[in-house]
């Protein structure tokens, strides 16, 4: 199969980062074992649109255990862990299509060089296959039997899609498992982005003010982990429920251009755009660091602040200084995920579990093939509940069973006060 990564030379390196990630990945490994016992996906062509990490590639192997066939790109320019792509590269069944630091263009090209590939099974991180699919290639999609998506912001555009009658086929919103968005986004989020942005700043967080900006499961888990690292936070939102939440959970609430005059780091994290705007960075204090974890790098007004700096240098890595005459505030990761543009994304544990809800809702997608409707489908909550008994066995953690006794109590309704 015909692969285009930067620099083959990296595959040793690759291959150990990925036994790395496979230490730490012991409950999707249990379902690689179970995949090459069964094989589920026999013939099967799976076609991928996902951050290419070492954690990914451990999914990837494990759908070929299952006896796929795998054509892989990037969901992002940026998050492509070049000796990742080439040791995956070598791998039998398996084509990659990807490097760090793709431009627009070899970022839509590679897409359709996955496209090309014909796949049955699509694993989108944002929708931009699915997307590609329906709009340009809607001849391939009679052949689709279903696909997968692994984030609020494809989930959100799926709805949309399901909204306007424009969704083709089966759909698995992976995110929308318990063991996803309520482990991935908020332990894995949480972790990575102050990851991403002590990579590329390495300041200290201790005493810093953070500005949060949305408190969904993502924003959550970076508030909790600034706070723990001694950060004062501020969350700003829109939503009154969840303004309540970081209100209960002891956070400082406000709208944002009272936020502006307070932050020294900015984090945005709501899957919406401009929610940084130039206004914004305009009332900002001098030297204050921008940052975004949200799936696309339209949160922060990127373009607006190009357009106002006088000047842009980078620092660091990954660390831009743009110049607004009088002051100047740093971009971390150019306003990309920050946890994948200038670190390595969520760490290996917590995609386990990510990744065993992609490799279930494939095998699930395939064994229903034919019974799905061109809807968007959660995975049933007893594989979300086998998720967790895998992790909790990975872990080495037991935990009790309901007696006899307690099981007819809950199915009962009689007995009371
Ligand atoms: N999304 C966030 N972190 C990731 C990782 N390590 N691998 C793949 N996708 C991710």
């Amino acid at each position: 199969m015909a692969s285009q990564v930067k620099n083959p030379a990296l595959a040793e390196h690759g291959r150990r980062n990925i036994e790395w990630a496979e230490r730490q990945m012991g409950a999707l490994l249990k379902v690689q074992e179970r995949f090459a016992k069964e094989k589920p996906l026999v013939g099967v062509r799976v076609g991928m649109a996902l951050h290419v990490t070492k954690e990914t590639a451990v999914l990837v192997k494990t759908l070929v255990a299952g006896g796929a066939e795998v054509s892989i790109t990037g969901c992002n320019p940026l998050s492509t862990q070049d000796d990742v792509a080439a040791a995956l590269a070598l791998e039998p069944h398996v084509e990659v299509f990807a490097h760090k630091g793709e431009t627009r263009e070899e970022y839509y090209d590679f897409l359709n060089r996955v496209i090309a590939f014909k796949p049955q099974v699509t694993i989108d991180d944002g929708c931009d296959l699915v997307s590609e699919i329906h709009t340009k290639h809607q001849g391939l999609i009679p052949d689709v039997i279903c696909g997968c998506e692994e984030t609020t912001t494809g989930v959100i555009r799926l709805a949309a899609m399901e909204k306007d009658c424009a969704l083709k086929y089966p759909m698995i919103a992976v995110n929308d498992s318990d063991t996803k968005h309520l482990m991935d986004n908020y332990y894995g989020t949480g972790q990575s982005t102050l990851d991403g942005i002590l990579r590329a700043s390495n300041i200290l967080i201790s005493g810093k003010v953070i500005v949060v900006v949305g408190y969904g499961n993502c924003g959550k888990g970076v508030a909790s982990r600034a706070r723990g690292l001694g950060a004062r936070v501020i969350v700003t939102e829109v939503n009154p429920f969840r303004a309540l939440q970081a209100t209960m959970d002891g956070f400082a609430v406000m709208p944002m251009a009272e936020a502006v005059r307070e932050g020294e780091v900015f984090v945005t994290v709501t899957g919406n755009k401009n929610v940084v705007s130039t206004e914004h960075i305009k009332a900002m204090k001098d030297g204050a660091i921008l940052a975004n974890s949200g799936h696309f790098d339209n949160e922060v007004d990127v373009a607006g602040l190009s357009a106002m700096a006088k000047a842009k240098r980078t620092v660091r890595p990954m660390f831009d200084e743009y110049d607004l005459g009088g002051k100047v505030v740093f971009l971390a990761g150019e306003g990309r995920l920050v946890n994948l543009a200038a670190a390595e994304g969520h760490p290996s544990t917590v995609m386990a579990m990510s990744f065993c809800n992609q490799a279930m809702a494939v095998e699930w997608g395939v064994k229903n093939r034919g019974k799905l409707e061109a809807k968007v489908y959660r995975l049933p909550p007893d594989l979300d509940l086998e998720v967790s008994r895998l992790q909790l066995e990975a872990m080495g953690i037991r935990i009790d069973k309901l007696t006899p006794e307690q099981e007819a109590y809950l199915n009962s309704w009689q007995e009371g006060t």
